[in-house]
């Protein structure tokens, strides 16, 4: 008997094909079928993942994404995250980096909530548990959606979907299937006021994941992270991985975090907890709302974080690894003060847009 495919096929012009499964993007089937495609943010923001189609159809999740400009508009770019094939499709993908060793696709796995604890004032850790085990890389990030949150009917036609959000891993991949998760509350957003306010220990999650390249490169560097807001997970998990590692007590980690306020300033327990295993482990914390407009107490550093960061009392900023990982103004005034001022290369630097 014939066989049935649900979905459709993706040829790619340089002779790479994989199946899309249905209602499935193409940059994740690609990811999903070990095909490298080049991303970051996954949903819509970056615009790394664009591509042409050359033959079939697509929808369009959002057309006006922000990843795209007027121009890719008008040659015809789409974004591969934000596409989903109607039919048998022929594109031209950029080819991903390298694949990494031991790197696992991402998949959908379901997830009970088994805690949910306060960071601060509007950041929460959510831990999760799959059946299986948590495959992932320190410093990666997954899609969430819950079943608390409202499906979202796009045009006509459309099926509904649940809306997702990314957020990182701020543990160490582990065996038992336990997942955490540092879920900060956008103000009138969609979608973590949910997971913030309203997700309860017994709650049904789903992951996609895991997507990211800014993962803790296995070399015997030693390590700068510097983490804004929400960047603070991945960065946490980079610098649990790194005191995981057999050489630990060998290694060096400057810490550097900026937050809004002093409400927000969380990151010390965690570079404790990590510095019993490192040969040093120091942190730099800065608040970004000036003296003047805040009544809050705090006495350290005030400003940007990539203003303050002591780049400069690190001698050896040039072989050490770097993870950047935060707003995108703040990631992007990170590495161009890297490369452009200090002349770091950007082989050494290692981040994800987030939007
Ligand atoms: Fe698609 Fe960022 S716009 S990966």
């Amino acid at each position: 008997a014939a066989l049935t495919r649900v979905g459709h096929r993706v040829t790619t012009d340089d002779g790479r094909s994989f199946d899309c499964p249905t209602g499935d993007t193409l940059l994740r089937a690609a990811l999903r079928a070990g095909v490298a495609a080049t991303y970051e943010c996954n949903s819509g923001g970056c615009g790394t993942c664009k591509y042409t189609l050359s033959s079939g159809s697509v929808h369009q999740l959002d057309p006006d994404a922000p990843g795209l400009t007027p121009r890719d508009k008008r040659k015809g770019k789409m974004l591969g995250c934000q596409s989903i094939p109607l039919t048998d499709c022929e594109v031209s993908l950029v080819a991903g980096e390298a694949w990494y060793d031991g790197h696992t696709p991402p998949r959908h796995l379901r997830a009970q909530v088994t805690d949910v604890a306060s960071l601060t004032h509007d950041l929460r850790e959510v831990t999760l548990r799959t059946d299986g085990p948590a495959d992932f890389l320190p410093g990666q990030f997954a899609m969430l959606s819950a079943d608390a949150v409202p499906v979202h009917h796009g045009s006509p036609g459309d099926a509904p979907r649940r809306l997702e959000r990314a957020y990182s891993m701020s543990n160490l991949p582990n065996p038992q299937g336990v997942w955490q998760f540092q879920i900060k509350r956008v103000p009138n957003g969609a979608v973590s006021p949910i997971f913030v306010d309203r997700l309860a220990p017994g709650d049904t999650v789903t992951i996609d994941g895991p997507y990211g390249h800014a993962h803790l490169r296995s070399t015997e560097r030693d390590v700068v992270v510097v983490a804004g807001g929400s960047g603070l997970a991945p960065m946490v998990s980079v610098a649990r991985g790194l005191a995981a590692r057999p050489d630990a007590a060998r290694r060096r980690l400057d810490f550097f975090y900026g937050g809004r306020g002093a409400q927000d300033m969380c990151a010390g327990a965690f570079v404790e907890e990590v510095s019993a295993a490192l040969h040093s482990a120091t942190l730099v914390e800065a608040v970004s709302t000036p003296a003047d407009a805040a009544d809050d107490g705090w006495t350290g550093p005030r400003g940007y974080i990539h203003e303050l960061i002591g780049f400069d009392s690190l001698p050896d900023l040039a072989d050490r690894e770097i993870y950047v990982a935060g707003p995108p103004p703040m990631t992007d005034a990170v590495v161009r003060m890297l490369v452009l001022d200090l002349g770091i290369s950007t082989d050494n630097i290692h981040y994800d847009k987030f939007f």
